[in-house]
C-alpha cells in the first residue's frame, strides 16, 4: 500500500476510535436511551466520514474510478468532481500533445536552436541541428554555461547585451570553421532566451561570387571604355558639323558609363574591406574643399553655406569620408532647383560624437522612398536622376563608407521643402582639433 494511503487509513481508524470512545461515554452517561442515540449518531457520522474518504481517495488515485451513480449530496459531489477532474486531465493531455509537437518541430528545424536561461546563461534545451552546427552533445551539454561550451564564438559580450544584441552575421562554427554561422539572440520570455544559429556558408559564398563578378566586369569594362573615350575625344565636331549632336550625346553617354564603372569599382572596393586605414582627418580644410566643390557644381545657382561649429576633427579615412560627404553635397545641388539653399553643418552630437549634415531646400523625397534610398541603383525619379547624370550608386557608397566608420546616416525630407542627410559619428571617432591645420588632406579626390 502506498504511504499516503496507509496514512489515510490510519487517520480513518483514529477518527473511528474517537467516535467510538465518544459514543461509549455518552451511553454510559445517559443509560439505554443514550446508547441508542450514540449508536445512531456514530453510524451516521461513520457513514459520512466513509463517503468523504472515498471521494478524497478517488481524487488522489492514479486511475480514477467511475463515480457512484444516483442522487444524494455525496454522489452529486462525487460526479461533479469526477467531471471536472476528467476535463482537467483531458486538457493536460492536449497541452502535453501540443508541447511534444512543438518540441518535435523545434528539434527538426534546420537551424540550431538553444534555449538559454537568462540569469545563469546555462543551456536548458537544444535541438539536433545544434549538435551539427554548434557541436553540442546531449546530455553532456545540458545545464552548462553556454559561453564556455561554445568557446570559440565571441558570445560573452554579445549575451551581455541581451535584448539589444545585434545579430552576428558571420561567425565560424565551433565544429568546422569553414562553416559560417549567422547568430541571433531572441529574448522570448523574462527567464529564457533563444539562441538561433543558421548556416549561411552558401549565402556568403554566393555573395562573394556576386561581389567578384561585379568587380571583374567593372574592371574589364574600364579598358574598352577608355579606348572609346579616346577615339571620341579625337573626333572634332567641326569636321562634320551635322554629326555634332550625335558626337556630344556619345561623349555624354560614355562619360556616364565611365562614372558608373568607377562607382561600381568603388563599391566593390568598400565591400571587400572590414576596416579602413585610419588617420585624423582635419575637418576645417575638408569643409573648405566641400564648399569649393559645391560652388563649382552649382555655378552660382544656389546659396552655399558652411557652418563649422563642432571644433573637432574626425578619425577615419580622409579619402573615403571626402567621397561620402561630396556625394551628399553633389546630391543636394543636383536635386535643388536654382535659387535654393544648400548648407553643410558640422556640429557636435548630444552623445559626445559629431554630425556632418547636408541640408537643402530642394525637391524633397516622399517618405515611402526613404528606407530604400541607400540601395544600389535606387532612384526616386529615374528621369530626374538620368537628366542630372545620376546612376543611383552615390548613397550606397555613402552607406558603406559610414558603415566602415561605425557611423550612421539619418535622412529627413519633406516634399517641396527639402532634405537633410546627416552623418552621425560616435564619440570614439572624435579627435580634438589642433589650430593651424589649413592644408587639405593629401588623399582628397576631385568633386564628382
Ligand atoms: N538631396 C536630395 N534631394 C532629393 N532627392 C535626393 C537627394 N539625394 C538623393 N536623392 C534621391 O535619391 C536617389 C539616390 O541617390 P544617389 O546619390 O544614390 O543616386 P543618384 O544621385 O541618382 O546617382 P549617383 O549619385 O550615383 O550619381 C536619387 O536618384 C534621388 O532621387
Ligand atoms: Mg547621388
Amino acid at each position: 500500500m502506498p504511504p499516503h494511503l496507509r496514512a489515510a487509513w490510519r487517520r480513518t481508524l483514529l477518527v473511528l476510535a474517537a467516535l467510538f470512545a465518544g459514543a461509549t461515554a455518552l451511553g454510559l452517561l445517559l443509560g439505554q436511551a443514550g446508547w441508542v442515540l450514540a449508536t445512531t449518531a456514530l453510524g451516521v457520522l461513520a457513514w459520512h466520514y466513509w463517503r468523504l474518504r472515498r471521494i478524497l481517495l478517488g481524487l488522489t488515485a492514479r486511475r480514477r474510478r467511475e463515480p457512484a451513480r444516483g442522487g444524494g449530496a455525496w454522489n452529486e459531489l462525487d460526479q461533479l468532481l469526477y467531471r471536472s477532474q476528467s476535463e482537467m486531465r483531458a486538457r493536460k493531455r492536449r497541452l502535453l500533445r501540443i508541447l511534444r509537437a512543438y518540441r518535435a518541430a523545434a528539434a527538426a528545424l534546420p537551424d540550431a536552436v538553444v534555449v538559454v536561461d537568462r540569469n545563469t546563461q546555462r543551456t536548458i534545451w537544444f535541438n539536433r541541428a545544434a549538435h551539427d552546427l554548434l557541436g553540442l552533445r546531449y546530455p553532456r551539454d545540458l545545464d552548462v554555461p553556454v559561453v564556455e561550451r561554445l568557446r570559440p564564438l565571441p558570445l560573452a559580450h554579445w549575451l551581455a547585451a541581451g535584448r539589444n544584441a545585434e545579430p552576428l552575421h558571420d561567425a565560424p562554427s565551433p565544429v568546422d570553421e569553414r562553416v559560417r554561422l549567422n547568430l541571433r539572440l531572441i529574448p522570448y520570455s523574462e527567464d529564457y532566451w533563444l539562441l538561433v544559429a543558421r548556416d549561411v556558408s552558401k549565402l556568403l559564398r554566393l555573395e562573394q561570387m556576386r561581389q567578384d563578378f561585379v568587380a571583374n566586369v567593372s574592371h574589364e569594362l574600364r579598358t574598352p571604355l577608355t579606348v572609346v573615350h579616346g577615339y571620341l575625344d579625337m573626333l572634332d565636331p567641326d569636321d562634320v558639323p551635322e554629326w555634332r549632336p550625335m558626337l556630344e550625346e556619345m561623349r555624354k553617354q560614355s562619360q556616364r558609363m565611365t562614372r558608373l564603372v568607377e562607382d561600381l569599382l568603388a563599391l566593390s572596393r568598400l565591400e571587400s574591406r572590414d576596416s579602413l586605414p585610419e588617420e585624423v582627418v582635419p575637418m576645417a580644410p575638408l569643409l573648405a574643399t566641400l564648399r569649393r566643390e559645391a560652388e563649382a557644381h552649382s555655378q552660382g545657382r544656389h546659396a552655399i553655406e558652411v557652418h563649422d561649429r563642432a571644433g573637432c576633427d574626425l578619425l577615419g579615412s580622409a579619402q573615403e569620408l571626402h567621397s561620402a560627404f561630396s556625394n551628399l553635397v553633389s546630391n543636394a545641388i543636383r536635386y535643388t532647383p536654382a535659387g535654393g539653399k544648400v548648407a553643410i553643418d558640422f556640429e557636435r552630437d548630444d552623445d559626445g560624437g559629431a554630425v556632418l549634415a547636408v541640408r537643402d531646400t530642394g525637391y524633397g523625397i516622399p517618405e515611402a522612398h526613404l528606407p530604400r534610398l541607400t540601395e544600389r541603383f535606387y532612384r526616386v525619379s529615374s528621369s530626374r536622376s538620368r537628366e542630372s547624370g545620376g546612376t543611383g550608386l552615390g548613397l550606397s557608397i555613402v552607406k558603406h563608407v559610414l558603415g566602415l566608420h561605425q557611423a550612421r546616416l539619418c535622412i529627413r525630407s519633406t516634399v517641396g521643402e527639402g532634405s537633410t542627410f546627416a552623418c552621425h559619428f560616435g564619440p570614439e571617432r572624435v579627435r580634438p582639433r589642433h589650430d593651424g591645420e589649413t592644408s587639405p588632406p593629401a588623399a582628397l579626390h576631385a568633386a564628382r
